[in-house]
């Protein structure tokens, strides 16, 4: 079964979460996880799919004003949280140092993190979407022990295909997959999900299902529609 990931970035507004929370009143999904906006978590705290936080604080805790901790989404039930989205990365200049301190305090407290990695167009016209990717994944699994890296999940999300409607071939998409995949197995002796993001809808889902070595989907804008995403779900 594919893991289903919805992202909601800043897409609803309070209504609009609680006609969300409504239409999924009667539906369970054991591989679906809601990452709504930070004000949100507590509303969605339930059984019926499990729940996700855009990002973490890179404090433990203390006088850090404005800053969401781990230990403060373990309490809300949180279960995973994403580390490195592109839009951290490029709008908060997110860089190594702190998606590792993100890591090391998800995983102490057994948050699991999912580490979005990807190329920029620029990178897939230079041909050096495996360098970026490679370098992405080292400068940071570099600092960990097995016990950390094997619980990440990693979302393989090309910049220039989230939220564009642009989405790779299948073969494109694929082949990236099945590089990061060998890169992990080779340079930390493990086999981790890797789900893909950018651009995925109720279109397009049956195409991208055809993709054996996707473990799942990272999906943005199409999430935050409760029919297109249930549709999607049903599809995986
Ligand atoms: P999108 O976003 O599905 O709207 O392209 C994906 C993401 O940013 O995770």
């Amino acid at each position: 079964m594919k893991l289903i990931v919805g992202n909601q970035k800043t897409y609803l507004e309070k209504r609009k979460i609680t006609e969300f929370i409504e239409s999924f009143k009667n539906e369970k999904f054991k591989n679906v996880i809601i990452i709504p906006s930070f004000p949100y978590l507590g509303m969605l705290e339930t059984d019926d799919f499990m729940l996700g936080s855009q990002d973490v604080s890179i404090f433990e805790s203390g006088n850090v004003t404005g800053e969401v901790t781990a230990t403060q989404l373990k309490s809300l039930g949180v279960k995973y949280s994403l580390v490195g989205h592109s839009e951290r990365r490029s709008n908060f200049n997110e860089n190594e140092f702190e998606l590792t301190k993100k890591i090391g305090l998800l995983s102490k407290n057994n948050i699991i993190p999912i580490f979005c990695i990807g190329e920029t167009l620029e990178d897939r016209s230079n041909d050096s979407e495996e360098e970026v990717i490679t370098m992405q994944i080292n400068e940071v699994f570099e600092d960990f022990d097995k016990e950390v890296l094997e619980k990440i999940i990693i979302a393989y999300e090309p910049v220039w295909s989230i939220g564009t409607g642009i989405t790779p071939s299948n073969s494109e998409i694929e082949k990236m997959v099945i590089y990061i995949k060998e890169l992990i197995k080779t340079n930390y002796g493990l086999d981790l999900k890797v789900l893909y993001g950018g651009s995925v809808n109720a279109n397009n889902i049956v195409e991208l299902n055809k993709i054996e070595s996707v473990d799942g989907y990272l999906i943005g804008k199409s999430s935050t529609d409760p029919q297109e995403f249930l549709n999607i779900i049903k599809s995986c």
